[in-house]
């Protein structure tokens, strides 16, 4: 079968004619090592872009209609340039006219586009196939405008199309992984400041694997919102005493401990694994470095626990998978990654041992749960480009 790239190109011909003026962005999903939830708290993440990707074919029309095909679904959506606006339209379509609609909003003059789409991202996976929709469509509508827009610049705006089209509050963590990843590298950003640095990630004899629940409970958006405001609380909390602090980022256990906890234990612990778990990171990163792929692993089964626990959005399926893996010696370290409640764990294993964990566990799986369960090994490659 033809490579998903060479398959866009054909079905756009197909659908909108000659394609001498289209071109094809590609942008990935990605996996986060650590440092979850702590990018809308002002914190670290440390993500990375993997194989697997988003394709969008675009090219303007000489009109305002837009017409876009998503080839996994075979479903078409028109609409026009003039009638977008948040609130208008749902699911895919919505991520590519909210990201088109961030141009409008910045004063460039949109023609009406084609597009099509196609992906090997699986979807509600906690892969983040949302924001490499966004990253895929911002960075071709620069290419075509020729905007000139740097990436930093495109990467807020990608996010911007999820807060205003998708209603969900996310951090910045999935749409710069998709936007600045470098193979065989993961990034450690600071959310606070933008500022970031590449680790390279290649531990010697290990890989990544990623075992997908098959649940994505419908909680994870209203619920993600509910601990964005519990994280803003706390730090009003704390603000009323210490003036000087402006998210979580600022404050410790000490300040959490004086201030927070005698107001709700709730709060407190949903704030207390927000700091423990930048702490974690910091020190996943001194490990990476070092070549400590078991101290590694120990924080990411300590970050699990603490997620699960304190900020609640594990759920059955992650810490069944997290449980399962924890005795075996081949699995350096696993949790669940993204959001919560279903999509993926992350687990760093010893390469040789993952074809006889994956037959084992799967059985296994579907006998406590009643699900299948799929799985990925990532590699990790370069982020959103053209190709
Ligand atoms: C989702 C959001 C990210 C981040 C993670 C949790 O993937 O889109 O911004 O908050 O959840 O770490």
């Amino acid at each position: 079968m033809a490579a998903i790239h060479q398959q866009v190109k054909e079905t756009y011909h197909q659908l909108f004619g000659s394609d001498t003026d289209s071109i094809l962005s590609v942008s990935p999903g990605r996996v986060n090592i650590i440092g979850e939830h702590t990018d809308y708290n002002g914190g670290f993440v440390l993500p990375a872009s993997i194989n697997k990707a988003v394709y969008l074919a675009i090219g303007w029309r000489n009109d305002d209609e837009v017409h876009l095909y998503a080839k996994d679904l075979d479903e078409k959506f028109s609409t026009t340039i003039s009638v977008i606006q948040p609130g208008a339209h749902k699911e895919w379509p919505a991520y590519i006219v909210g990201s088109a609609a961030q141009f409008m909003k910045k004063g460039f003059a949109l023609k009406g586009f084609n597009a099509v789409l196609s992906s090997d991202v699986p979807i509600g996976a906690g892969l983040s196939s949302s924001a490499a929709v966004e990253c895929a469509v911002v960075f071709a509508i620069n290419e075509l405008l020729n905007a000139k827009l740097d990436r930093i610049e495109m990467l807020k705006m990608a996010q911007k199309a999820e807060h205003e089209y998708a209603g969900v509050m996310c951090g910045i963590m999935d749409q710069f992984a998709s936007m600045m990843g470098k193979k065989n590298n993961v990034l450690k950003l600071d959310c606070r400041s933008l500022e970031f640095e590449y680790v390279p990630f290649e531990p010697a004899g290990y890989k990544i694997l990623l075992l997908n629940t098959n649940v994505k409970h419908s909680l994870a958006s209203s619920e993600y919102n509910t601990r964005r405001m519990e994280c803003e609380q706390a730090v009003q909390w704390v603000k009323e005493q210490e003036p000087q602090v402006n998210s979580l980022r600022d404050i410790d256990m000490a300040m959490l401990q004086k201030y927070v906890l005698p107001k709700s234990e709730l709060i407190f612990r949903r704030s207390s694994f927000v700091v423990n778990e930048n702490e974690r990171l910091h020190s996943v990163c001194r490990h990476l470095q070092s070549g400590n792929i078991a101290a590694m692993g120990k924080q990411m089964y300590a970050a699990h626990a603490d997620i699960s626990a304190n900020y609640e959005v594990s759920c059955k399926e992650l810490d069944w998978l997290v449980n399962y893996v924890k005795p075996h010696t081949s699995v350096a370290g696993a949790r669940m990654m993204g959001g919560g409640f279903g999509g993926c764990t992350i687990n760093i294993v010893k390469e040789e041992a993952i074809d006889a964990l994956v037959q084992n566990i799967q059985p296994a799986y579907r006998e406590a749960m009643n699900l299948d369960l799929s799985y990925y090994i990532a590699s990790i490659d370069d982020g959103t480009h053209l190709m």
